[in-house]
Protein backbone atom coordinates (compact mmCIF):
# COMPACT_ATOMS: atom_id res chain seq x y z
CA UNK A 1 0.00 0.00 0.00
CA UNK A 2 1.26 3.32 -0.95
CA UNK A 3 1.33 6.11 2.37
CA UNK A 4 -0.83 8.92 1.15
CA UNK A 5 1.66 12.03 0.92
CA UNK A 6 0.17 16.10 1.00
CA UNK A 7 2.54 18.36 0.43
CA UNK A 8 2.53 22.24 0.51
CA UNK A 9 4.42 24.28 -1.84
CA UNK A 10 4.65 28.04 -0.12
CA UNK A 11 6.81 29.53 -3.26
CA UNK A 12 7.07 32.94 -2.75
CA UNK A 13 5.15 33.65 0.36
CA UNK A 14 4.93 33.84 4.17
CA UNK A 15 7.84 35.81 5.79
CA UNK A 16 9.67 34.75 8.99
CA UNK A 17 6.59 35.78 11.55
CA UNK A 18 3.93 34.21 9.25
CA UNK A 19 6.09 30.99 8.41
CA UNK A 20 6.57 30.54 11.95
CA UNK A 21 2.74 31.06 12.98
CA UNK A 22 1.38 29.08 10.03
CA UNK A 23 3.91 25.72 11.07
CA UNK A 24 3.13 26.20 14.52
CA UNK A 25 -0.63 25.98 13.99
CA UNK A 26 -0.35 23.20 11.03
CA UNK A 27 1.97 20.83 13.69
CA UNK A 28 -1.03 21.56 16.10
CA UNK A 29 -3.29 20.47 13.77
CA UNK A 30 -1.80 17.43 12.40
CA UNK A 31 -0.58 16.23 15.82
CA UNK A 32 -2.32 12.51 15.67
CA UNK A 33 -2.11 12.11 12.15
CA UNK A 34 0.34 9.41 11.58
CA UNK A 35 -1.08 7.23 8.56
CA UNK A 36 0.13 9.79 5.63
CA UNK A 37 3.03 11.77 5.15
CA UNK A 38 2.33 15.87 5.81
CA UNK A 39 5.06 17.92 3.86
CA UNK A 40 5.79 21.82 4.09
CA UNK A 41 8.26 23.68 1.56
CA UNK A 42 8.74 26.91 2.86
CA UNK A 43 11.30 29.66 1.62
CA UNK A 44 14.85 29.18 2.34
CA UNK A 45 14.99 31.75 4.54
CA UNK A 46 12.98 30.13 7.23
CA UNK A 47 13.38 26.86 6.76
CA UNK A 48 15.19 26.92 10.17
CA UNK A 49 12.94 28.63 11.95
CA UNK A 50 9.70 26.37 10.36
CA UNK A 51 11.95 23.28 11.44
CA UNK A 52 12.09 24.13 14.83
CA UNK A 53 8.43 25.39 14.82
CA UNK A 54 7.49 22.02 13.34
CA UNK A 55 10.00 19.47 15.52
CA UNK A 56 7.83 16.50 17.36
CA UNK A 57 5.10 17.13 15.12
CA UNK A 58 4.57 14.73 11.83
CA UNK A 59 5.21 17.49 9.70
CA UNK A 60 7.98 16.71 7.68
CA UNK A 61 10.21 20.27 5.85
CA UNK A 62 10.86 19.94 2.38
CA UNK A 63 12.68 22.96 0.07
CA UNK A 64 11.50 24.21 -3.14
CA UNK A 65 14.72 23.59 -5.48
CA UNK A 66 18.27 22.85 -4.74
CA UNK A 67 21.25 23.27 -7.01
CA UNK A 68 23.15 20.27 -8.17
CA UNK A 69 26.83 20.43 -6.70
CA UNK A 70 27.63 20.47 -2.86
CA UNK A 71 29.47 23.48 -2.47
CA UNK A 72 32.11 25.98 -4.01
CA UNK A 73 31.51 28.79 -6.35
CA UNK A 74 27.93 28.98 -7.04
CA UNK A 75 26.40 32.43 -5.78
CA UNK A 76 23.21 32.69 -4.84
CA UNK A 77 22.48 28.58 -4.84
CA UNK A 78 21.65 26.40 -2.45
CA UNK A 79 22.74 22.49 -1.88
CA UNK A 80 20.74 19.79 -0.67
CA UNK A 81 23.60 19.33 1.27
CA UNK A 82 22.65 22.23 3.10
CA UNK A 83 19.08 22.03 3.01
CA UNK A 84 19.60 18.45 4.99
CA UNK A 85 21.69 20.76 7.62
CA UNK A 86 18.55 22.66 8.28
CA UNK A 87 16.38 19.71 8.59
CA UNK A 88 14.59 19.11 5.07
CA UNK A 89 13.89 15.20 4.63
CA UNK A 90 12.56 16.45 0.88
CA UNK A 91 12.94 18.97 -2.19
CA UNK A 92 10.34 19.74 -4.72
CA UNK A 93 12.21 19.85 -8.08
CA UNK A 94 11.28 20.38 -11.90
CA UNK A 95 8.55 22.57 -10.45
CA UNK A 96 6.88 24.24 -13.73
CA UNK A 97 7.05 27.45 -12.75
CA UNK A 98 10.88 26.97 -12.25
CA UNK A 99 10.87 25.28 -16.09
CA UNK A 100 8.87 28.13 -17.41
CA UNK A 101 10.48 31.07 -15.74
CA UNK A 102 13.87 29.84 -15.16
CA UNK A 103 14.63 27.56 -18.23
CA UNK A 104 15.04 24.61 -16.40
CA UNK A 105 15.56 21.60 -18.51
CA UNK A 106 14.95 17.99 -17.86
CA UNK A 107 19.05 16.98 -18.20
CA UNK A 108 19.52 19.77 -15.13
CA UNK A 109 16.41 18.58 -12.66
CA UNK A 110 18.42 14.78 -13.56
CA UNK A 111 20.81 16.12 -11.87
CA UNK A 112 19.54 18.16 -9.04
CA UNK A 113 18.00 14.40 -8.69
CA UNK A 114 20.95 12.59 -8.39
CA UNK A 115 22.68 15.32 -5.70
CA UNK A 116 19.44 15.10 -3.61
CA UNK A 117 19.61 11.12 -3.54
CA UNK A 118 23.15 11.62 -2.92
CA UNK A 119 22.86 13.38 0.31
CA UNK A 120 19.11 11.45 1.09
CA UNK A 121 17.04 14.23 0.53
CA UNK A 122 13.63 12.54 -1.55
CA UNK A 123 12.95 14.34 -4.15
CA UNK A 124 9.44 15.35 -5.67
CA UNK A 125 9.95 15.21 -8.98
CA UNK A 126 7.14 17.40 -10.96
CA UNK A 127 6.04 17.03 -14.35
CA UNK A 128 2.98 18.36 -16.43
CA UNK A 129 1.76 19.70 -20.13
CA UNK A 130 0.74 23.25 -20.93
CA UNK A 131 -2.76 23.77 -22.43
CA UNK A 132 -1.50 24.31 -25.95
CA UNK A 133 0.69 20.74 -25.18
CA UNK A 134 -2.63 19.44 -24.46
CA UNK A 135 -4.22 20.51 -26.90
CA UNK A 136 -2.05 19.61 -29.62
CA UNK A 137 -1.79 16.22 -28.49
CA UNK A 138 1.11 16.41 -27.12
CA UNK A 139 0.72 15.85 -23.14
CA UNK A 140 1.83 12.30 -23.22
CA UNK A 141 5.18 13.05 -25.64
CA UNK A 142 5.85 15.61 -22.93
CA UNK A 143 5.23 13.53 -19.59
CA UNK A 144 7.64 10.84 -21.36
CA UNK A 145 10.39 13.33 -22.14
CA UNK A 146 10.39 14.74 -18.45
CA UNK A 147 9.89 11.35 -16.40
CA UNK A 148 12.57 9.80 -19.11
CA UNK A 149 15.05 12.67 -18.42
CA UNK A 150 14.22 13.72 -15.06
CA UNK A 151 14.85 9.47 -13.80
CA UNK A 152 17.34 9.17 -16.21
CA UNK A 153 19.92 6.67 -14.38
CA UNK A 154 17.73 7.00 -11.00
CA UNK A 155 18.13 3.45 -9.93
CA UNK A 156 15.31 0.86 -8.64
CA UNK A 157 16.44 1.14 -5.40
CA UNK A 158 16.73 4.54 -5.24
CA UNK A 159 12.88 4.86 -6.72
CA UNK A 160 12.15 3.83 -3.30
CA UNK A 161 12.84 7.71 -2.56
CA UNK A 162 11.44 9.41 -5.05
CA UNK A 163 8.37 10.86 -5.36
CA UNK A 164 6.07 12.39 -8.29
CA UNK A 165 3.80 15.24 -9.23
CA UNK A 166 1.66 15.23 -11.87
CA UNK A 167 0.71 19.17 -12.24
CA UNK A 168 -1.02 19.86 -15.73
CA UNK A 169 0.36 23.60 -15.91
CA UNK A 170 -3.00 24.67 -16.89
CA UNK A 171 -4.53 23.77 -13.56
CA UNK A 172 -1.87 25.64 -11.44
CA UNK A 173 -3.34 28.92 -9.72
CA UNK A 174 -5.63 29.16 -12.38
CA UNK A 175 -8.36 27.47 -9.91
CA UNK A 176 -9.06 24.88 -12.96
CA UNK A 177 -8.42 21.69 -11.69
CA UNK A 178 -8.63 18.66 -13.78
CA UNK A 179 -11.20 16.71 -12.88
CA UNK A 180 -10.68 13.53 -11.03
CA UNK A 181 -10.85 11.18 -14.41
CA UNK A 182 -8.38 13.60 -16.65
CA UNK A 183 -6.33 12.82 -13.35
CA UNK A 184 -6.57 9.66 -13.16
CA UNK A 185 -6.12 8.89 -16.44
CA UNK A 186 -2.33 10.45 -16.24
CA UNK A 187 -1.61 8.81 -13.49
CA UNK A 188 -2.33 5.67 -15.07
CA UNK A 189 -0.34 6.41 -17.62
CA UNK A 190 2.50 7.69 -15.83
CA UNK A 191 2.66 4.31 -13.75
CA UNK A 192 2.36 2.21 -16.73
CA UNK A 193 5.73 4.46 -18.07
CA UNK A 194 7.07 3.49 -14.80
CA UNK A 195 6.70 -0.34 -14.83
CA UNK A 196 8.68 -0.19 -18.40
CA UNK A 197 11.19 2.02 -17.47
CA UNK A 198 12.19 0.32 -14.44
CA UNK A 199 9.75 -2.81 -13.52
CA UNK A 200 6.08 -4.14 -11.89
CA UNK A 201 7.27 -3.45 -8.49
CA UNK A 202 8.90 -0.01 -8.76
CA UNK A 203 5.42 1.05 -10.51
CA UNK A 204 3.08 -0.06 -7.58
CA UNK A 205 5.47 1.35 -4.82
CA UNK A 206 6.07 4.77 -6.56
CA UNK A 207 3.81 7.86 -4.99
CA UNK A 208 2.40 9.62 -7.76
CA UNK A 209 0.45 12.85 -6.38
CA UNK A 210 -1.40 15.47 -8.17
CA UNK A 211 -1.30 19.33 -8.34
CA UNK A 212 -2.86 22.21 -9.55
CA UNK A 213 -5.69 24.04 -7.53
CA UNK A 214 -6.50 21.23 -4.85
CA UNK A 215 -9.05 22.71 -2.54
CA UNK A 216 -10.56 21.15 0.14
CA UNK A 217 -13.54 20.98 -2.11
CA UNK A 218 -12.18 19.23 -4.34
CA UNK A 219 -9.73 16.95 -2.61
CA UNK A 220 -11.52 13.64 -1.69
CA UNK A 221 -12.87 13.07 -5.28
CA UNK A 222 -9.14 13.37 -6.40
CA UNK A 223 -8.07 11.19 -3.37
CA UNK A 224 -10.58 8.53 -4.17
CA UNK A 225 -9.21 7.72 -7.38
CA UNK A 226 -6.92 4.32 -7.65
CA UNK A 227 -3.71 5.62 -8.73
CA UNK A 228 -3.75 9.03 -6.79
CA UNK A 229 -1.75 8.99 -3.88
CA UNK A 230 -1.77 12.96 -2.60
CA UNK A 231 -1.35 16.15 -4.12
CA UNK A 232 1.24 19.11 -3.79
CA UNK A 233 -0.95 22.01 -3.16
CA UNK A 234 -0.06 25.95 -3.63
CA UNK A 235 -2.62 28.33 -2.92
CA UNK A 236 -4.52 25.99 -0.99
CA UNK A 237 -1.68 25.54 1.77
CA UNK A 238 -1.09 28.99 2.33
CA UNK A 239 -4.46 29.00 5.04
CA UNK A 240 -3.96 26.74 8.18
CA UNK A 241 -7.58 25.59 8.17
CA UNK A 242 -8.00 24.70 4.49
CA UNK A 243 -4.60 22.70 4.27
CA UNK A 244 -5.58 21.12 7.51
CA UNK A 245 -9.03 19.85 5.54
CA UNK A 246 -6.72 18.73 2.75
CA UNK A 247 -4.54 16.76 4.62
CA UNK A 248 -7.46 15.41 6.19
CA UNK A 249 -8.73 14.15 2.91
CA UNK A 250 -11.54 11.19 3.60
CA UNK A 251 -10.86 8.40 1.19
CA UNK A 252 -14.29 7.34 -0.40
CA UNK A 253 -14.76 4.19 -1.45
P1 LIG B 1 -1.89 25.67 -6.81
O1 LIG B 1 -0.33 25.33 -7.03
O2 LIG B 1 -2.40 24.68 -5.81
O3 LIG B 1 -1.91 27.08 -6.29
O4 LIG B 1 -2.55 25.52 -8.12
C1 LIG B 1 0.13 24.02 -7.11
C2 LIG B 1 1.61 23.99 -7.36
O5 LIG B 1 2.11 24.82 -8.15
O6 LIG B 1 2.35 23.16 -6.79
Amino acid sequence: MRKPMIAGNWKLNKTLSEAKKLATELAQQCQDIHDRDIVIAPVYTVLSSVAEAIKNSPVQLAAQNCYPEDNGAFTGEISPLFLEDVGCELVILGHSERRQLLGENDAFINRKIHKALAVGLKPILCVGETLQQREDDQMLEILTRQIKGGLDKVTVEQMEDVVIAYEPVWAIGTGKTATDEQAQEVHSFIRGMLQGLFNQQVATATRILYGGSVKPGNVDGLMAQDDIDGALVGGASLNVDDFARIVKFEKQV
